[in-house]
C-alpha cells in the first residue's frame, strides 16, 4: 500500500473512534445483520477472555474493546494504536475500569515501531491484520516472531468471507466505508476463508491450537513455534 492510502486509513479511524463500539452492539456497519454480530461479539468475548498471560500486546488496540476481557490473566499490557483518537476513547475506557494502572499505550505505526525483543508472552490482534497487504502482513508478522518470547501466544480475531459477506462486501481490494455523518473513506481490506487462516499460521509458524469461524467474524489462536 502506498502512504496516501495509509494517511487515509489514519483519518478515517480518528474520525471513527467515537463510533467504532457501535459494530459489537449491531449498530452501525453492522446494521444488515444486528443479531449475528451482536450473538458473535458474545462468543469470542467468551473466548478471549480465556486468552492472555504475563505482559500482553495488543496490536492496533484502537478503542481497547477486549481489554476487560483478557487483563485479569495479564501482568502488565501494552496498547499500541496509529490513532489518537483511538486511544483517547481506549484510555477513558481503562481509566473508568480501574486498569490504567496496568497499561502502557504507544501511539505510532506498529509496523515501523521499535518494540523490544522478546519482550511480550502474548497479543491481541483485533481487526488489523484485515487491513494488511501481503508486505505489510510479513512485516507484523516478523516482528511478533521477535518480539514475542518463547511458546508466546496470538489471538487474532477478524473478518470471515463467506455467504453473507459476498451480497455486498467484494473478497478483497479498496473498499467504500461511511461514518454515521455520511462522510466516505476508501480502506484496503481483505476477508478471510478459514483455510487462509490456517495458512496464516502456518507461514509464520505459529502452530493453530483453537479457530472459530462465524458468519461475520473468526477467532484463532496460536503458539509461537520455537
Ligand atoms: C478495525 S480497528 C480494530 C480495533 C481493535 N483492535 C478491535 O478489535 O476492536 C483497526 C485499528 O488499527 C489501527 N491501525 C491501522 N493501521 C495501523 C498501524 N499501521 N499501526 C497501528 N495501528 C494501526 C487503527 O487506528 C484502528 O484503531
Amino acid at each position: 500500500m502506498n502512504s496516501s492510502s495509509d494517511k487515509i486509513m489514519m483519518s478515517y479511524y480518528d474520525e471513527r473512534a467515537a463510533e467504532y463500539d457501535l459494530i459489537y452492539e449491531g449498530r452501525g456497519p453492522a446494521q444488515r445483520a444486528p443479531e449475528i454480530y451482536q450473538r458473535e461479539t458474545r462468543k469470542i468475548s467468551r473466548i478471549v477472555s480465556k486468552f492472555g498471560k504475563g505482559h500482553v500486546i495488543d496490536i492496533a488496540c484502537g478503542t481497547g474493546f477486549w481489554v476487560s476481557l483478557y487483563a485479569k490473566r495479564c501482568r502488565h499490557i501494552t496498547m499500541v494504536d496509529q490513532s489518537s483518537n483511538m486511544l483517547d476513547e481506549c484510555r477513558r475506557k481503562l481509566q473508568a475500569m480501574h486498569l490504567i494502572r496496568k497499561c502502557t499505550l504507544l501511539q505510532g505505526d506498529v509496523l515501523k515501531m521499535t518494540l523490544p525483543d522478546k519482550s511480550f508472552s502474548s497479543s491481541v490482534i483485533g481487526f488489523f491484520v484485515s487491513h494488511l497487504d501481503s508486505e505489510q502482513e510479513a512485516v507484523l508478522f516478523n516482528k511478533l516472531r521477535r518480539i514475542l518470547r518463547p511458546e508466546g501466544e496470538l489471538l487474532i480475531i477478524d473478518s470471515t468471507w463467506g455467504d453473507m459477506k459476498m451480497q455486498y462486501r467484494k473478497k478483497e481490494g479498496m473498499q467504500e466505508r461511511l461514518l454515521t455523518d455520511g462522510r466516505r473513506f476508501s480502506v484496503y481490506k481483505r476477508y478471510f476463508t478459514e483455510q487462509e487462516v490456517n495458512c496464516l499460521f502456518e507461514k509464520y509458524a505459529f502452530t493453530m491450537t483453537f479457530i472459530w469461524f462465524g458468519n461475520v467474524f473468526f477467532v484463532a489462536r496460536g503458539v509461537l513455534n520455537v
